[in-house]
């Protein structure tokens, strides 16, 4: 009898945790955190990650400028564009076509969005 209660208890726990977990707001902050992680994959789809050209340390240059205060440099429209058409405004003393410009086929527009979102936190 004491077994048959324990058990119920331990359903009972499981499904509490469950519903806890599953209940967490899809917000922004998660799409956020996922861009982080993409950003700074080694490599996404077939191309080097962006984490490959450019450090999020302020004034750290690695092949691309540092991303650190990007959003407080650009709005949402800017960051966008440099990633889907980076020879649009290059950046001083950065030459042209080194950054990719394959970001439009090679990240979903999920993936876009969360990576731009990412980015907007960088202020
Ligand atoms: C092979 C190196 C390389 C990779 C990989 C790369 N970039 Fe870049 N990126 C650059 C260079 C170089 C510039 C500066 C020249 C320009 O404006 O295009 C730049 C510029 C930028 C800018 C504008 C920065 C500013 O200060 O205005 C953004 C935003 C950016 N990249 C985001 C990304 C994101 C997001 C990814 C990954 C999806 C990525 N880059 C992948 C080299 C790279």
């Amino acid at each position: 009898m004491r077994k048959t209660i324990y058990f119920i208890l331990l359903i009972a726990l499981v499904f509490g945790l469950a519903a806890c977990g599953g209940s967490s707001s899809g917000g922004g902050d998660d799409a956020a955190a996922a861009g982080d992680k993409l950003f700074h994959q080694a490599v996404i789809g077939t191309q080097a990650g962006c984490g490959t050209c450019h450090s999020v340390t302020p004034d750290e240059v690695i092949v691309g400028p540092s991303l650190a205060g990007i959003a407080s440099r650009g709005d949402e429209a800017y960051i966008r564009e440099s990633i889907l058409d980076p020879e649009a405004k290059l950046v001083d003393g950065f030459p042209s076509g080194t950054m990719p410009q394959v970001w439009g086929d090679e990240l979903s527009d999920e993936q876009l969005d969360q990576i731009v979102a990412y980015l907007l936190t960088l202020k």
